[in-house]
């Protein structure tokens, strides 16, 4: 009998060593990141350039772990997935390319922790925000309309923190019976005159600016040239 008992028990263990050992070959797995977003006014999507959802290990925006393009909705709801993440921790972004080349960030979509497969929905994404205007377009922008060394080009400041109230509403100092930021009206907006080059004066460096961007103060204007 005792002989019986012994066997049971070593069997015993043998299978549950057994069940622990795969455990161990799990480390390197990889899980799908399924995300479905909605857009308020996808019709805003942009021209010339593409949206992508990235993952990214750190602030390295020319480095995502992994991403996937997405083609404009439509309606106003889009799912993706990105396959095979491996695990780790990752900060989603929309982010904008144009001809290949990392562009801006549209919006943060968060951290994740990719430790089992992810499925998120994140609603009412503004594909347009000043916030972006800032970034794509008036940073560019900042070499002569604010830079700390000489004078400001126009008496037009265009960095972060004093763009909104230098362009909204304010009178245009080569055109002064014009508004530089007309909400909801582009073809008041002397700064689309500017960009779109119908002025006479020789402005130096509005090619800096590409048509996707013009599109995008014109979008933002028309939009009722919100700060957000
Ligand atoms: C290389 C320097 C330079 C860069 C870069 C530059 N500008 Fe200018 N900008 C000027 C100068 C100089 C004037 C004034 C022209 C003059 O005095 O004849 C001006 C005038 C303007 C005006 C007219 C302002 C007013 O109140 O009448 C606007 C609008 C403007 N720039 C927008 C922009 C935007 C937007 C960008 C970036 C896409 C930009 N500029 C980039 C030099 C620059």
């Amino acid at each position: 009998m005792m002989k019986w008992i012994g066997i049971l028990v070593v069997s015993g263990i043998t299978f549950f060593s057994s069940c622990t050992h795969p455990y161990e070959e799990e480390v390197g797995n990889t899980w799908n990141v399924n995300m479905s977003l909605s857009f308020i006014d996808p019709e805003f999507w942009p021209e010339g350039q593409l949206l992508h959802i990235g993952l990214f290990e750190d602030d390295d925006t020319r480095n995502p772990v992994a991403h996937i393009n997405l083609n404009q909705p439509a309606n106003s709801s889009v799912n993706a997935s990105i396959y095979e993440v491996a695990e780790g921790s990752y900060n989603a972004q929309l982010y904008l390319t144009e001809n290949g080349i990392y562009k801006v960030k549209v919006l943060d979509l968060g951290t994740y922790d990719v430790y089992d497969n992810i499925n998120e929905s994140i609603e009412n994404i503004q594909l347009i925000t000043y916030d972006r205007v800032q970034r794509q377009v008036f940073n560019n922008c900042v070499v002569c309309h604010g830079s700390s060394a000489g004078d400001i080009a126009a008496g037009l400041n265009l960095t972060p923190d004093n763009s909104y109230e230098h362009l909204v509403n304010v009178a245009a100092f080569m055109q002064p019976n014009m508004v530089l930021v007309y909400p909801n009206g582009a073809d008041y907006s002397y700064l689309l005159k500017v960009l779109q080059k119908e002025i006479d004066f020789n402005h130096p460096a509005s090619s800096s600016a590409t048509e996707a961007d013009r599109q995008l103060v014109m979008d933002w204007i028309e939009q009722g040239a919100l700060n957000n």
